[in-house]
């Protein structure tokens, strides 16, 4: 068993910055959990706090049932794998996977037979007298995650391991990772500032900002049921809409009204009814709204118009605010259109205005 836990882990650097902030965690065994933000949320921190290459300032953490906030990393029985992949550039791959092994005195035969296993999983059994400047930036890659497979670690560590990667490459990793995820069976946790790489990888996702972890769970709840305005606006791409208006009761009907904005309700959630005359940030997702071209609730002006094939993304003027509708591939709108936009009511999302807190 390898779960690993997280109780108040706190991390204050040297210069007094707060990087990490009573971060609580529970990361299941074998299961494949990612850490997503913005750049400099914490991210790697909290990571290199598990390996044991960054001291806690305060908290516990736990690898099983051991408390391994005090050892060592070569104690810990973890690999990482670093987005720069850290290959000793002099050693062929072959000795880049066997190098932790050697160190262990295992005996040859059983190295020999680790890295080419390893080597089989990953498709790199050709490479591995070559050194790591004769390859390709994917292969590169693969030799790391091989040398970190070789060492049957109980926890797999990833720290942005595609961002050197071009686009194409990426998306090809991204399944290669998870394949070897369902294979492997180990717990593994995977940073990354890219919330497509977090919801297509995470059984489970942290999402943090700040230091601060402001939710966690799976890639649909998340979408679906973000707790507030910050996760509403991460998760997603293109990113969830937001309009501000007034929750308001006219004719015995509710319905939100602000600027070049009035959207009716079918009815009011529970929890809105406290809010009556508020103003709220209310958000839509880019496939929660209808175009209309001749009528609708929220007046808008075509800005920008991205055929993606299968859809298109329309990003439009609506009052001040910029929003994003997706439409069928074969759509016609130009630029400059005059269009109506009409946000499904059951799948509209309301936020406190100061807190930014979902309202539910
Ligand atoms: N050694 C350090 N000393 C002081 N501040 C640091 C140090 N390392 C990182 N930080 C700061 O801590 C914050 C979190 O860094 P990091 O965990 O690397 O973020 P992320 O991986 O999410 O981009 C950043 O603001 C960063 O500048
Ligand atoms: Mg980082």
């Amino acid at each position: 068993m390898a779960e690993v836990r997280l109780k108040d882990v706190t991390k204050i650097y040297e210069n007094g910055f707060k990087a990490v902030k009573n971060a609580v965690m529970e990361i299941h065994d074998r299961e494949f959990m990612v850490l997503v933000g913005p750049s400099g949320c914490g991210k790697s921190t909290t990571l290199r706090m598990v390996a044991g290459l960054e001291d806690v300032s305060s908290g516990r953490i736990f690898i099983g049932d051991r408390d391994v906030t005090n050892l060592a990393p070569k104690d810990r029985d973890i690999a990482m794998v670093f987005q720069n992949y850290a290959l000793y550039p002099h050693m062929t791959c072959f000795d880049n996977m066997a190098f932790a092994l050697k160190i262990r005195r295992m005996a040859r035969s059983e190295i020999e037979s680790k890295v080419l296993e390893s080597a089989r999983i990953l498709g790199i059994e050709a490479l591995l007298d070559r050194k790591p400047r004769q390859l390709s930036g994917g292969q590169r890659q693969r030799v790391a995650v091989g040398r970190a497979i070789v060492r049957n670690p109980k926890v797999f560590l990833f720290d942005e391991p595609l961002s050197n990667l071009d686009a194409k490459l990426r998306v090809q990793m991204r399944a290669e990772i998870s394949r070897l995820h369902n294979r492997l069976e180990s717990t593994m946790i995977y940073v990354t500032h890219d919330q497509t790489e977090a919801m297509t990888m995470g059984d489970r996702i942290v999402v943090m900002l700040d230091g601060d972890i402001q939710q966690i769970d799976t890639p649909l709840r998340l979408y679906h049921h973000p707790v507030n305005r910050f996760v509403a606006g991460f998760i997603g791409s293109p990113p969830m809409n937001f309009v501000r208006g007034r929750l308001i009761k006219a004719d015995g009907a509710y319905l939100i009204r602000g600027e070049g904005v009035e959207i009716p309700l079918n009815e009011a959630p529970k929890a809105l009814l406290s809010q009556l005359d508020q103003e709220l940030e209310v958000g839509f997702r880019p496939e929660s709204a209808a175009l209309d071209p001749q009528s609708g609730e929220l007046a808008a002006r075509v800005d920008v118009v991205e055929p993606m094939g299968a859809e298109t993304y329309i990003h439009l003027k609506v009052a001040g605010a910029s929003v994003t509708v997706r439409v069928p591939g074969d759509a016609q709108v130009r630029y400059d259109d005059r269009v109506y936009l009409r946000p499904q009511p059951d799948r509209l999302h309301f936020f406190d205005l100061e807190t930014g807190m979902a309202i539910v």
